[in-house]
């Protein structure tokens, strides 16, 4: 039975994988995408979500644009990373889908809606469109099976010493999604840097030789040269799919129930993600928090969804 899914993503290069991910894998119903300002600016990053649908081949899912800013900061894109059109490297063709005319929060409502059983969410951006949905459509959470959200570390940060991306983003819509008590998984860089895009992933992505592996082979060496001058690493980690394998096949992201605050006003530390893995502080867990990945699994998965589209 697929599992029925809503993908908020800020492609940005990992997230156009992600998309690929849950459009491709046999267990998965992916049922809306939305939008979020983040890696770019929102115009870009719904562009670049019509565009990658589109040329993948992946029809009858709308797509929706969300919050072009965090609730209270301002937005600073990760151009260092996707360059200033969050989706640098390829030369982009135009868009074959149309975005849908509904703000981001109402086709996540209408979404959840339209069938019977639960819906999950998968974020991986900063979770502004979550928080302003949990904010404004209180009566629609029981149709929320859970969230499950590439962001945060156990440990050290990526945009700053302790503080990852999404997370350093948008704090305080972090904040909101965990208050809301709906079922609240974090996939952080602790597990995400060892999805490594390494040469051989590329040969494999490469010999699959249709559209979309031309065109993510395009975006991953694009992304690995980013991630080499900016972070020291020749090969970069592919995060936002590894949320997506996550709900594809149960027991490829080895997750633990555990306690997880985020830093708000910290002047070196705000937007890291606190998580007591050994239930120092005593309070209440409320977030499952990945710790492991099944890696040569996940690169499987991935090659064999992009194997599927067009
Ligand atoms: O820190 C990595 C995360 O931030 C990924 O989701 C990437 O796409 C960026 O949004
Ligand atoms: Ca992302």
């Amino acid at each position: 039975m697929a599992v029925p899914v809503i993908i908020d993503c800020d492609p940005g290069h990992d997230d156009v994988f992600a998309i690929w991910l849950a459009a491709g894998h046999p267990r998965i119903d992916l049922r809306a995408i939305t939008t979020v300002g983040g890696n770019g600016r929102l115009e870009h990053t719904t562009y670049n979500a019509r565009v990658v649908t589109g040329l993948a081949g992946i029809a009858g899912v709308p797509i929706a644009q969300g919050a072009d800013s965090p609730l209270v900061r301002a937005l600073e894109p990760a151009e260092w990373i996707h360059g200033s059109n969050a989706l640098g490297g390829p030369e982009l063709p135009e868009p074959t889908v149309d975005a849908d005319p509904r703000p981001a929060v109402e086709l996540i409502r209408d979404t959840l809606d339209a069938y019977a059983e639960p819906v999950t969410i998968v974020a991986t951006g900063p979770l502004t469109n979550i928080a302003l949905f949990v904010r404004a459509y209180p009566d629609r959470w029981p149709k929320v099976r859970e969230i499950v959200w590439m962001g945060g570390s156990t440990g050290r940060g990526n945009v700053t010493p302790y503080a990852e991306f999404n997370s350093w983003s948008d704090p305080e819509a972090v904040v909101m999604v965990l208050d809301s008590g709906l079922r609240f998984t974090m996939v952080g860089l602790n597990v995400t840097h060892q999805a490594l895009i390494t040469p051989s992933v590329i040969e494999r992505i490469a010999a699959v030789g249709n559209t979309t592996a031309a065109f993510g082979v395009e975006l991953l060496r694009y992304f690995n040269n980013s991630y080499e001058i900016d972070q020291g690493m020749p090969e970069g980690p592919l995060h936002d799919p590894v949320a997506v394998a996550l709900v594809a096949e149960p027991g490829l992201v080895e997750t633990v129930h555990t306690r997880l605050d985020i830093e708000l006003r910290g002047t070196e530390t705000s937007g890291a993600t606190s998580v007591d893995l050994i239930d120092k502080l005593k309070r209440p867990p409320n977030a499952h928090v990945a710790v492991g990945l099944d890696v040569d699994r996940f690169w499987d998965l991935m090659i064999e969804a992009i194997t599927t589209l067009a």
